[in-house]
């Protein structure tokens, strides 16, 4: 038989042979530099066709923000991946590469993708079948641009609110957070009964790979200063932090990316113990794990950065993937050095490609590299902005209704005569999606396709009345007017990782002079868009007459209507402690001293009963 023939027959791209074995087949026939090239993910900024073939690259990444071209759609997204799919398709053993993005609430990069709440709004729904079903349509939305494997769930546990990934965490409570790793059966699938403890799963090419993040303690650092340190003890990690990557293994997860941070002093990237020995040893993890974004450069050894150092502690540790992602040809010499001069032994080498391999034979790969251009009408369409506004509505959290509880302000009547509408976030959609909207950090404006909160409210209310949106009003938009109520709208600027580390936590842009000048003069409803809790003095507290945490709420602002209006219930529960002063923190339930504003779980219905924990 040709070589040729061979090829063509080959055990690796049957698609009827067990995986393992067409893993077998193809290992067999790798060279060293293909084996390295697979565990190599570069940013699509550095992917050249002539790379991606010659070096048998495993993977691409966009980092946030990394578009084709500004407000590009999925079918451009399509056109893109598949260009590098091409490429890769060209080398030598024709293995596919596997795209990555950051798809964390919604296919946020794409323009016109439906965005769901941010997580920590998610985890104020406690509602594990809602998250479920978004995973199912971000998974779509993934695939119709053309992308195989999305960085997500964030499954950190935020146990200070300073930490500027806050609201990328579902909770502060390990167990609200297990149970919103249901985003991973959304994602990849569920797999069936008897599936083997461990193994990734995906369903099929509406689904995507999944990434469970960030291995682990992120959110639990000292300060919450983002990639720093937690302390704690063997048992703390393990109940606290890890909790929520076992229910992510027990759904086939089919990647864990690692943390930037440290557990007490020791770096997660170079952890053999926790990267090795405690989640593919003890806990049985067959996917594969990757680095986070130039994570292997920040391990530098203590005579300062060596590179090769910092390679081979990782990938020793267990790192299976590098995210590397601008100076992969440094990287792969490096590791063919580290690997002919023995540092790194062939067997990690091959246990590290066996399972990139596996994830994409699972993930259908080879029978499926290129886009479906069928899913191009499930992108930002209305089932999927009708699931986002249904989050929205769930994630409200009523911290106030009403001076006196038995004249509750809300719902507010829709046929009043003159509503006031202010604030830096009333008509704000970039302010109102937050970080990893558009670009990495987020930004103003109107971004993607939405409806802003003023849109909203304009929407819904009676034809006899009249809304006046001032975003900063003066004493004169009072004088001679008659405000039935105000709605402010004020929150924190879109931020993303370390630039969200804030260890004061005030109401940005003035935000509570703003609210105060207003509800002086008129009754007030605040809204606040953030992505954790702010401070909140207890004077200006006092002073409005209801108050609404609506986290990062995404495209979808017709959900805040639904609720202020009355046409829906207020489900909402603090997925984190609303600390009453900063000196407090860290603070959280189940602690000693306990004195919040609003507790963990806090959260109240329309006429002013508390929902249950
Ligand atoms: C970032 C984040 C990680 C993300 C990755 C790729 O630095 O830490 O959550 O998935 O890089 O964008």
């Amino acid at each position: 038989m040709s070589e040729v023939e061979d090829m063509e027959n080959c055990v690796y791209k049957n698609p009827n042979e067990p995986v393992e074995a067409r893993i077998r087949d193809l290992i067999s026939r790798m060279t060293v530099k293909e084996k390295i090239g697979q565990m190599t993910q570069i940013e699509r900024i550095v992917a050249s066709p002539s790379a991606i073939r010659d070096l048998c690259i495993g993977s691409i990444l966009s980092g946030g923000g990394s578009l084709p071209f500004e407000k590009a759609q999925s079918s451009d997204w399509a056109d893109m991946v598949d260009g590098y799919q091409k490429a890769a398709l060209e080398s030598r053993l024709g293995i596919p590469m596997i795209y990555a993005i950051d798809a964390v609430h919604g296919n946020n990069n794409v323009y016109g993708a439906t965005i769901f709440p941010h997580n920590i709004g998610l985890g104020a729904t406690r509602d594990s079948d809602l998250v479920y079903r978004i995973g199912v349509a971000t998974a779509l939305e993934v695939r119709a641009s053309g992308v195989h494997y999305n960085f997500a769930p964030c499954v950190a546990v935020a146990r200070d609110p300073r930490w500027g990934r806050c609201y990328e965490s579902y909770s502060e409570d390990t167990e609200i957070v297990r149970n919103m790793t249901s985003l991973v059966s959304g994602l990849q699938g569920q797999p069936p009964q008897g599936h083997p403890k461990g193994y990734p799963f995906v369903a099929g090419r509406n689904k995507v790979v999944a990434c469970a993040k960030h291995f682990v303690g992120d959110g639990g650092t000292d300060k919450g200063i983002n990639e720093g340190n937690t302390i704690a003890s063997h048992d703390d990690l393990e109940k606290i932090h890890m909790a929520p990557y076992l229910d992510c293994i027990s759904q086939g997860v089919c990647t864990v990316m690692a943390s930037y941070s440290s557990w007490n002093g020791n770096k997660m990237h170079s952890h053999h113990f926790l990267l090795t020995q405690v989640l593919k040893d003890k806990l049985g993890f067959k996917g594969f794990v990757i680095s986070d974004w130039e994570a292997l450069d920040r391990l530098s050894d203590p005579q300062g950065s060596n590179y090769r150092y910092c390679i081979s502690s990782a990938i020793n540790a267990g790192i299976d993937m590098v995210m590397v992602p601008f100076r992969y040809e440094l990287f792969l010499e490096d590791m063919m050095y580290l690997v002919e001069s023995g540092e790194i032994p062939m067997a990690r080498i091959d246990d590290a490609v066996e399972r990139i391999l596996r994830v994409k034979i699972v993930a259908g790969l080879f029978e499926y590299p290129m886009a479906d251009r069928s899913l191009l009408d499930t992108v930002g369409c209305k089932l999927h902005r009708e699931l986002a506004r249904e989050a929205v509505r769930k994630s409200l959290v009523l911290l106030k209704n009403g001076k006196d509880p038995k004249k509750p302000f809300l719902p507010l009547d829709r046929n009043s005569r003159k509503i006031l509408v202010a604030g830096t976030h009333a008509d704000d959609l970039g302010y109102q999606c937050g970080g990893w909207t558009a670009t990495w950090a987020g930004t103003s404006g109107r971004i993607t396709v939405g409806t802003t909160i003023l849109d909203v409210i304009k929407e819904a209310v009676g034809d006899e009345s009249e809304v006046v949106y001032e975003q900063n009003p003066s004493p004169d938009t009072f004088a001679g007017q008659d405000f039935s109520f105000a709605i402010v709208v004020a929150g924190e600027p879109p931020y993303v990782e370390s630039g969200g580390d804030d260890p004061k936590l005030i109401i940005p842009f003035n935000g509570t002079e703003l609210i105060n000048s207003i509800a002086d003069r008129v009754p007030t409803l605040a809204i606040l868009i953030s992505g954790r809790p702010l401070l909140i003095e207890p004077w200006l507290l006092e002073k409005i007459e209801a108050l609404i945490a609506a986290w990062l709420p995404g495209s979808e602002g017709s959900g805040i209507a639904d609720v202020v209006f009355g046409d829906y219930e207020f489900e909402g529960r603090l997925p984190m402690t609303w600390f009453r002063s900063i000196e407090q923190l860290p603070l959280h339930a189940r602690q000693n001293s306990y004195e919040p504003l609003f507790p963990l779980g806090f959260g109240l219905t329309i006429n002013g009963k508390k929902l249950s924990n």
